[in-house]
């Protein structure tokens, strides 16, 4: 009816959609989860839920990261980043797989279970296994008194606020923030972190919101772009690195929302396979950013324009390289190549909502999703 119309329009706050409100939300979600615990001027960075838990979680041999769609995408990002800065080793594990398999998972490992709504079957089945044999598990979750903050030791929620559209967009930001905050204090008390490089790195994260900010200025690019590339019927995702999880989280945003057949891959996976689907019709969207890696997308671009794709790359600010080769750029700040997932992912998610939008779907519900999948 006519009050629940109206309602609606004033929680989605003069935007269209929820999943656009989200997505705009992002530069004071981020912000959100930073307060209180990052302080890059004094040095100080506190995760409240770590503390009792800190010994653990230093001594670990290993952590396991366990999660499903978008969040098992930041836990990819997340598994560069303690490797990077802590040097602990790190696995990745579907939670659908990792409760089926009888891992081998005991005391010393560190379990960081990943969930926006708490919700999730499949992560809490792995949780309850994983806690059985022994483990510490950690929640990093968004609905506060939700389940899986319930059955885990400790954890730290992302304060990202309610997450409407099926779609996860700030969720996924907000998980990352945590995951490089829990990375940077892992990395500085193990010594692998150098103090200078550590307050650096602090500052860098600090300034994330105000990139994101930025980054929500390519608007009327992409749109542009979505207008141009709406029809087809497959594309491709391609990024390195700390950006290769973001070309999987680029390919689910289409999937979901505007069902056009999207896949995502390591770009230097393309040649075992997905180059053969490379034709004038198929569109690669690259995250190319300034990064150890960006001379090898660069060529990895290359191999994309000899065979005549439509090549879609999201490059930092004042790039010239893949100006040169690419058919539309998107520019966004630079940043750290650790934290350049938060800023890079703002674009895609801007560009599948449009292309869904003008494909007449349902962006925030769409079709056989649910926003929390409480059924294996
Ligand atoms: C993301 O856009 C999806 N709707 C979905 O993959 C989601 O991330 C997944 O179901 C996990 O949900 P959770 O974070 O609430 O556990």
């Amino acid at each position: 009816n006519k009050l629940e119309m109206e309602l609606e329009a004033i929680e989605k706050g003069g935007y269209d959609h929820f999943m656009l409100k989200e997505i705009y939300e992002q530069p004071k979600s981020i912000a959100d989860c930073l307060r209180g615990r990052l302080d890059a001027k004094s040095g100080r960075l506190v995760l409240g839920g770590l503390r009792d838990y800190m010994n653990k979680f230093q001594n670990a041999e290993r952590i396991i990261i366990t999660a499903c769609g978008t969040s098992w995408h930041a836990g990819l990002v997340a598994e560069y980043l303690f490797e990077e800065f802590a040097r602990v080793p790190v696995e990745v594990e579907y939670a659908s797989e990792f409760r089926y398999r009888n891992p081998v998972v005991g005391e010393k490992d560190f379990i960081i279970a990943i969930s926006q709504s708490g919700e999730t079957a499949d992560t809490l089945a792995a949780i309850e296994l994983a806690k059985s044999k022994g483990a510490t598990i950690f929640g990093v979750c968004n609905v506060v008194g939700s389940s899986i903050p319930r059955t885990t030791h400790a954890g730290s929620y992302t304060h990202a606020g309610p997450e409407i559209g099926v779609a996860s967009t700030k969720a996924f930001t907000a998980q990352i923030s945590v995951l490089a905050m829990m990375a940077l204090k892992l990395g500085y008390q193990r010594g692998t972190l150098p103090e200078n490089k550590y307050i650096q790195l602090l500052h860098e994260l600090e300034a994330i919101p105000g990139k994101v900010e930025q980054a929500l200025k390519t608007n009327d690019a992409i749109k542009y772009i979505a207008e141009e590339y709406k029809d087809v019927r497959n594309a491709l995702y391609l990024g390195r690195g700390y950006n290769f999880p973001v070309a999987l989280e680029g390919a689910l945003k289409l999937k979901e929302i505007s069902y056009i057949h999207a896949e995502g891959y390591p770009a230097a996976e393309m040649k075992h396979g997905p180059i053969a689907l490379i034709d004038e019709e198929m569109p690669v969207f690259f995250i190319a950013t300034k990064d150890s890696s960006y001379e090898k997308v660069v060529s990895n671009i290359q191999e994309v324009k000899a065979r005549k794709g439509k090549v879609i790359a999201v490059v930092t600010e004042g790039d010239t390289q893949v100006k040169a080769l690419a058919d539309h750029v998107i520019e966004i700040p630079e940043t750290h190549e650790a934290f350049a997932p938060l800023v890079a992912v703002v674009p895609l998610q801007l560009l599948s909502y449009h292309i869904a939008v003008m494909r007449g779907c349902n962006v925030d519900q769409p079709r056989n999703l649910a926003k929390s999948v409480t059924v294996e």
